[in-house]
């Protein structure tokens, strides 16, 4: 099964299981790391942001125009962010890392 690396906003790394299928933001609540998705994948919000870490950036499946859309609105964007419900687990993404940014808009915004 391939294995995922989130890396928490204090710095500490999780390596967990990724079921095929699975969403980034499902394997996210499923392992306690704390990536909001306020919209449950419906694309609606920003706050499941995660930023590619290790070059696997360009393996993923390139972001629709409504994911950008939502990036754009997304606190602390990278050249390498995605919404973490817009990445679906496949056997290429093992070793994949991925950092859980620092704050989310509707955090900052409380
Ligand atoms: Fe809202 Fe991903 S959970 S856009």
């Amino acid at each position: 099964m391939p294995k995922v690396t989130f890396i928490n906003a204090d710095g500490t790394r999780v390596r967990v299981e990724a079921p095929m299928g699975e969403t980034v933001l499902e394997l996210a609540h499923e392992h306690g790391i704390n990536l909001e998705g306020a919209c449950e994948g419906s694309m609606a919000c920003s706050t499941c942001h995660v930023i590619v870490e290790n070059g696997f950036y360009e393996s993923l499946e390139p972001p629709s125009e409504d994911e950008e859309d939502m990036l754009d609105l997304a606190f602390g964007l990278t050249l390498t962010s995605r919404l973490g419900c817009q990445i679906t687990v496949t056997e290429d993404l093992d070793g994949l890392v991925l950092r859980v940014p620092t704050g989310s808009r509707n955090v900052l915004l409380g």
